[in-house]
């Protein structure tokens, strides 16, 4: 039976050197993330949010510590495991379709079986209308659809997500997070989630781990068993966004919450 645990990032430091100075980034990171599980990272800008994606990804190594992903040390990059970028990453040569086939190129499916598996994840994304066209005819968040329909095609075990939805207007960010959830709950994809958010960390995740920064260390850690979809004006929803702006100090004492956002 395969181990609940997907990957286990096991005391990880990372430093960097600038102008002949050494910087710690990252100081003794331990996470165990659970198959199937969504889980997001917040924290403030420059704590180290995209440097341990990187690393967890593989596009980059630790300085102390290790990654094990399936029971194996990450060392390089992986099709199990597949970096969704905020700037989406198309090709703007290529249509929508190929876009989405082009990514499955790393898998051994044949030409026709690339092409059924594209179809299949657009019409997931709800982009079987926008196939043949080019990215820059498509709005940004249908860019992002079909970046996400691409991830998902390949079935990889485990998707890291670097602010995917930042660049998006509220409606599209709520449509996307809507379609996420529901493409995740049918394919039991693990993903990791890096955002600003607050709320869009609540209404997505499984566990929301808190950094704090100078060097970069899990603050904090918060279960949210809350079910899905989620309520984002339910009490319970309140709750998880009063305890996470505490940590971030954003609470004023004796103003109401409401005017604290
Ligand atoms: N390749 C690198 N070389 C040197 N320093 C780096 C490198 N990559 C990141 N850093 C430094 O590491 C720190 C953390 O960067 P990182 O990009 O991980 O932050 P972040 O939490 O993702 O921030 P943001 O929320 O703004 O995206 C920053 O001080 C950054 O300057
Ligand atoms: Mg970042």
């Amino acid at each position: 039976m395969k181990s609940p645990i997907i990957v286990n990032v096991e005391n990880i430091s990372k430093s960097f050197a600038n102008n002949g100075q050494v910087k710690q980034i990252l100081k003794d990171i331990s996470i165990d993330i659970n198959r199937g599980e969504i889980v997001s990272i917040l924290g403030e800008s420059g704590c180290g949010k995209s440097t341990l994606l990187n690393l967890i990804g593989g596009f980059d190594s630790a300085s102390e510590g290790q990654i094990i992903m399936e029971g194996q040390k990450v060392t390089h990059p992986s099709r199990k495991c597949i970096m969704l970028f905020q700037d989406y990453g198309l090709f703007p040569w290529k249509t929508v379709q190929k876009n989405v086939e082009v990514g499955l190129e790393v898998t051994n499916a044949n030409p026709a079986e690339r092409l059924e598996k594209a179809l299949k994840y657009l019409r997931l994304v709800g982009l079987e209308e926008k196939v043949h066209l080019f990215p820059h005819q498509i709005s940004g968040g249908m860019q992002q659809r079909v970046a996400i329909a691409r991830a998902l095609a390949i079935q990889p075990e485990l998707i890291l997500m670097d602010e995917p939805f930042a660049a998006l207007d509220t409606f599209n960010r709520y449509y996307l997070q809507d379609e996420l959830l529901k493409i995740q709950s049918q394919e039991r994809t693990t993903i990791i989630l890096v955002t600003h958010d607050i709320d869009e960390a609540i209404y997505l995740s499984d566990r929301i781990l808190i950094m704090s920064s100078n060097p970069g260390k899990i603050h904090k850690e918060l279960t949210v068993p809350m079910s899905k979809p989620r309520d984002r004006s339910s009490s319970d929803f309140q709750y998880f966004r009063k305890i996470i702006l505490e940590e971030f100090h954003f609470n004023r004492p004796g103003v109401p919450l409401e005017y604290n956002i």
